[in-house]
């Protein structure tokens, strides 16, 4: 059988395609694990109730509910890493937020950002979807 030299180019040109197709995958696929392993975190559930500061989060539990919030102020930013009096206390302006993370005191407008979770009951964890 004799290939053309159209037939070679064409064949060159494929793998070629090939070639970066398969890169494209794998580069889209290590994004893509790298923002599922970012937007989720596990910990134990064993906190007791009251208000407890994790990295980013601020998780508020009782015996009936369970509240995260990102730990960000709603004004400009400052991380909020206080409580007081039964409330969210930021240390840059002072606005407060209660613990349903709605505002009480200004400058900010905006209540707190809650946070998605759920609880795996045979694990005993919270599983926290803070992307
Ligand atoms: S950043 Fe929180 S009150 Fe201004």
């Amino acid at each position: 059988m004799k290939i053309t030299r159209r037939r070679f180019l064409d064949i060159i040109l494929n793998l070629v395609w090939l070639f970066f197709g398969v890169i494209l995958l794998k580069v889209s696929g290590k994004v893509l694990n790298q923002n599922q392993k970012k937007s989720k975190k596990v910990i134990k559930n064993d906190l007791a109730n009251g208000v407890h500061f994790r990295d980013e989060l601020i998780i508020y539990k009782d015996e009936d509910l369970t509240r995260i919030f990102k730990s960000r102020c709603t004004h400009l930013g400052c991380r909020i890493r206080q409580s007081g009096d039964g409330n969210l206390v930021c240390p840059c302006h002072g606005s407060r937020f209660n613990y349903y993370g709605k505002v009480l005191n200004g400058p900010a407008s905006s209540p707190l950002e809650q946070v998605k979770f759920e609880f795996d009951k045979m694990k005993n964890e919270l599983i926290i979807y803070d992307g």
